[in-house]
């Protein structure tokens, strides 16, 4: 029988790719999602990949009560993986309290609710912005948090340090806290990718929405960085590799192979790419020139952060298995699917 996963957020980005790769091992998934962020067309993209029809329920999980009716109804979910998350850094600057509130009443409701029903598996979306301005490179999960630079960050911050507070005082719950850098790219399929109702902030995204039209221009944020050409260097992880993590991540705690109850673990495929590296290689993969040009700095950008993922490599036997080509050749390839399907939706 396959075994039961509660996904949050499982309508938005990551968390709808990931419940491919989940439903690709095996289990069975329950989505709850809000759609504060995300409609239910990411679940006829899965759907048409896997053959499989996720339920979603529409709920705010802000809301305690409707929450539990989700517990309650399956009373066999054997692990949660928790992604929903207000997640635009800016915004997070300007209206704090609602990413607080969102953010971390949700994870207390969630949490509440695992060890109500006797959930034993927990994996949390954290972030390499906890991290904030980190003193060594590349970053291992040993790196000494900086101070968050944004309320956002912030609330990954505490986000790990209620769900290591939790799991101390309730040894029946497992969590593993997994810190992305960059997510960026699509399926294969270009059936499902990144559409955010929020307008897109992100690198990647704004290429390809550049690209295509959507937008004249885009600016690079700065080209006097001390870097190898002056732009800020990050680590892209693709989509897919980030999402196999969680199923390796929940497939080791299952198999009880978790040495403490919270563990956390980078997930980045440890190299650093330059903003003009990336737009470099989308032109490369595409064939298209990109209009751009270059901007002032983005305030509170770092510099430049990239990961050490020996550990989800040592314990999960999780590796990356796509790079930064392959990451614009699906994003675009999304970009292009999505665009015509509202072009033939428009008739
Ligand atoms: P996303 O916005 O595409 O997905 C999050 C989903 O959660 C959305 O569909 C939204 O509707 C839903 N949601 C938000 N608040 C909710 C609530 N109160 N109740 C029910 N549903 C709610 O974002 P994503 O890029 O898929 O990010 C998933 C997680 O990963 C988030 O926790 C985010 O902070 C984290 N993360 C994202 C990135 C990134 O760059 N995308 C990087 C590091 C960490
Ligand atoms: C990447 C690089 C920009 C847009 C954010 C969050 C982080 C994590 C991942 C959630 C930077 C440059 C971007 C543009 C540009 N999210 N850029 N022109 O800021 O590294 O990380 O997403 O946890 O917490 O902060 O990602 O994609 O916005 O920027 O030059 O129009 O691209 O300056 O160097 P970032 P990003």
């Amino acid at each position: 029988m396959s075994r039961k996963v509660l996904v949050t957020g499982g309508c938005g980005y990551i968390g709808s790719h990931t419940i491919v790769d989940l439903l690709e091992h095996g289990f069975e998934v329950v989505s709850v999602d809000n759609l504060s962020n995300s409609d239910e067309s990411a679940l006829d993209g899965i759907e048409k990949i896997t053959g499989k029809r996720v339920p979603n329920y529409r709920v705010d999980l802000c809301d305690l009560a409707a929450t539990e009716r989700i517990f309650r109804e399956h009373s066999d979910i054997e692990g949660i993986i928790h992604f929903a998350a207000l997640k635009l850094v800016g915004e997070s600057v300007e209206q704090p309290l609602r990413y607080f509130r969102n953010n971390l009443n949700s994870l207390l409701n969630v949490v509440d609710c695992a060890l109500r029903y006797d959930v034993p598996h927990f994996i949390f979306s954290s972030s390499c912005s906890v991290y904030g301005n980190a003193t060594e490179l590349p970053v291992t999960e040993e790196t000494p948090w900086q101070e968050a630079e944004s309320p956002y960050a912030r609330t990954k911050q505490m986000g790990e340090q209620i769900l290591r507070d939790i799991t101390r005082a309730h040894g029946r719950l497992n969590a593993i806290l997994l810190r992305y850098f960059n997510p960026a790219g699509a399926h294969e399929s270009a059936l499902i990718g990144e559409a955010p109702t929020n307008p897109a902030s992100n690198l990647v995204p704004v290429i390809t929405e550049t690209a295509i039209g959507k937008r004249p221009e885009m600016v690079v944020f700065g080209d006097d960085y001390p870097t190898r050409d002056g732009s800020c260097i990050r680590d892209y992880i693709h989509v897919m590799d980030l999402a196999n993590a969680h199923t390796r991540a929940l497939q080791y705690l299952m198999a009880g192979r978790n040495a403490s109850n919270c563990e956390v673990f980078n997930v980045g495929i440890g190299q650093g790419v330059t903003v003009l590296e990336a737009i470099r290689a989308f032109e490369k993969v595409t064939g298209r020139k990109l209009n751009y040009r270059i901007g002032p700095r983005r305030p509170g950008d770092v510099v430049a952060i990239y990961a050490n993922y020996d550990k989800a490599e040592r314990l999960l036997g999780w590796q990356p298995r796509r790079n930064i080509d392959d990451i614009m050749r699906t994003a675009w390839q999304w970009e292009v699917a999505r665009t015509e399907g509202v072009e033939v939706a428009r008739g």
